[in-house]
């Protein structure tokens, strides 16, 4: 195993097992990472009930995050990969998530982009997915290149919602995306995040699309979710 330069940003203790605590690094990853991310991604993919929860990353893609296009994290315990995660900021036009708003040529240059998250099975619960994700909106936002944070997540992926909406994104589209999956359009700016008047949310099943659908077109935003005997709550709220 090579011995990595990346910037090493977070040191702690963590729980693999009950019993088993060891020490992690959360660190930069560069180009000679590529692979171990893959094989994360093919170890966590298999793992899957749900195929449309994710949308794997190609090779081609993760190298041109890891060569200067974005930044992406990883959690290490004794040199081994266990989570990863990745932000893209030179964003193809095609590729480009605010163009589901509409947004000005000169708007779609100011996006970076939450891309993937892979946390093994064996260190889920532990909040690493927002661990990482809201180093790399906060090292983005103190860049200042860039005015806006985007990512998209499956309306079934309760822990991704979470840590988007934890960290401020806010849910402005229900659309079909990649494979025709159902996606959520999350977004906020950096430096004037949309304020909501929370005192007169609704909290909508995350299966009621048609019911959400007409809550945006309302202009209503979602912030928030919880889980309750009956499933999956998405709270949205509208502009103050
Ligand atoms: C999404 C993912 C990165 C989150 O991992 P994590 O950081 O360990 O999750 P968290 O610790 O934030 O967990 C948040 C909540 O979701 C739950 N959770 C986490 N992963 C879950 C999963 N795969 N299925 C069901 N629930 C899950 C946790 O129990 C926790 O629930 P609680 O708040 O009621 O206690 C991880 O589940 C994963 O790698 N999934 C597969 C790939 C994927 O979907 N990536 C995101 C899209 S790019």
């Amino acid at each position: 195993m090579k011995e990595s330069t990346g910037e090493i940003i977070e040191q702690g203790q963590i729980n693999v097992q009950p019993d088993f605590i060891y020490p992690y690094i959360i660190r930069v990853l560069d180009k000679s990472d590529l692979m171990a991310v893959m094989q994360l991604q093919i170890h966590v993919t298999a793992d899957i009930k749900r195929e449309e929860l994710y949308v794997p990353i190609s090779e081609e893609e993760m190298r041109y995050i890891l060569t200067g296009n974005g930044e992406a994290l990883g959690v290490f315990i004794q040199d081994r990969m266990y989570a990863a995660c990745a932000l893209l900021f030179n964003v193809d036009d095609d590729m480009n998530m605010a163009r589901e708003l509409n947004f000005s040529n000169d708007e779609l240059e100011q996006v970076a982009q939450l891309e993937l998250s892979l946390v093994d099975p064996v260190l889920r619960g532990a909040k690493l997915q927002h661990k990482m994700a809201e180093a790399l909106a906060r090292r983005e936002e103190a860049r200042q290149t860039r005015k806006y944070l985007f990512s998209t997540s499956s309306p079934y992926n309760y822990a991704s919602i979470q840590t988007l909406t934890a960290l401020g994104l806010q849910i402005v589209r229900l659309c079909k995306m990649y494979y025709d999956w159902d996606r959520y359009v999350m977004y906020k700016e950096f430096a004037e995040p949309t304020q909501l008047d929370t005192a007169n949310s609704v909290s909508i099943p995350n299966t009621a699309f048609a019911e959400q659908q007409q809550w945006l077109d309302k202009g209503y935003r979602g912030y928030s979710l919880f889980q309750d005997n009956e499933g999956i709550k998405i709270v949205f709220a509208p502009k103050l």
